[in-house]
């Protein structure tokens, strides 16, 4: 085996969008941070030609030559792994290793379903860790194929989730553009409320695709204003003004309501934040369940998030990384 080393270890990070979700799926900016939740994956080359994944509760052991059809034997929680195992065949083929197999262990800090990027940073940390036993460490190699692997979860994908996963930071992502870095003047404070609602990403954006289907001017509308609140947002940040960016979140969430993208337990957490302090609050990612951000004034942080987390709710806070993907 013309391998570099045997074992190997890495981590990616979970993401927030703070501005701009769906409207970025008709060309407007989004506002995408990394935040300091991880995935962690240990990667170990075996000589069996097998792919043996444990992840949590679920796991999978197939050969390393299996297609999709193999896949329909597989139970629900195996099949979940199967897009995992997609970043291993594609990273042993790319280094021509025809006979070779791959023990997986990943770990997760990151709900899954909850719009919090938990695809996007287990394809980012496995194909990291394939990539480091082969003694590449290549973040833009890293994001190229993590990229790719991850529309097999997403379909249509915009790279975004990938993106910050692997280089860390807050970025604006315009579709026409590309990415660019923010660096905010101060430190955000952050609570993450999870309604414990499951989404799909996939259904969510087909259900907006019909809303502006149906009402086109609206929906212009709403997107001149998220597109705005993003230009703005990306200012408030650079001045370090928490008070503008809070009302730019709940502004922000506003529109999502009015998209039909909210869900009552989500108006509940929303709720909770401003009543009890928050400078601002909104749904993150598709919505339809999923999670809440939330902005915590920096000089009344503890009282704060105190107060919201003595309601219902399952709250964290939550700092952003700007590490991104790293080894170990
Ligand atoms: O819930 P998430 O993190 O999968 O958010 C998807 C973000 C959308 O704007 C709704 C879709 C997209 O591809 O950008």
């Amino acid at each position: 085996m013309n391998s570099g080393i045997n074992k190997a270890a890495s981590s990616a990070p979970a993401k927030i969008i703070l501005f701009g979700e769906h409207f970025v799926v008709y060309n407007n900016p989004a506002i995408v941070a990394a935040i300091n939740r991880r995935i962690h994956v240990v990667a170990q080359l075996n000589d069996k030609s097998r792919v043996n994944i444990k992840s949590g509760q679920n796991s999978l052991s197939i050969p390393i030559n299996s297609n999709d059809n193999d896949m329909m034997s597989h139970d629900n929680s195996s099949v979940s792994l199967f897009p995992i195992f997609k970043c291993v065949k594609h990273v042993l083929d790319e280094k021509n290793l025809v006979n070779a197999g791959v023990n997986l262990e990943i770990e997760s800090q990151i709900p899954h379903g909850e719009g919090l990027g938990s695809s996007a940073a287990s394809c980012v940390s496995t194909v990291a860790a394939l990539y480091s036993l082969f003694s590449d460490f290549d973040k833009n190699q890293i994001y190229e194929t993590a990229r790719i692997m991850e529309q097999n979860i997403h379909t249509n994908s915009s790279g975004v989730d990938c993106y910050v996963s692997t280089f860390g930071g807050i970025v604006n992502f315009e579709p026409e553009k590309g990415f660019s870095k923010i660096s905010p003047r101060k430190k955000f404070t952050l609570l993450i409320g999870a309604s414990g609602i499951k989404h799909s990403t996939g259904e969510v954006v087909s259900q907006v695709r019909q809303f502006r289907e149906k009402n086109s001017s609206l929906f212009n509308d709403l997107s001149s204003r998220a597109h705005h609140i993003c230009r703005r947002a990306i200012s408030s940040m650079n001045e370090g003004n928490e008070s503008e960016l809070g009302s730019l979140l709940t502004e922000n969430h506003k529109l999502l309501s009015i998209l039909g993208v909210s869900h009552p337990e989500i108006e509940k957490l929303i709720k909770i934040c401003l009543n009890n302090g928050a400078l601002g609050a909104k749904l993150t990612g598709a919505g339809k369940g999923g999670a809440v951000i939330a902005l915590i004034p920096t000089d009344s942080s503890d009282e704060v998030i105190a107060k919201i987390g003595s309601g219902p709710g399952k709250w964290i806070q939550v700092e952003f990384d700007y590490d991104g993907v790293i080894l170990g």
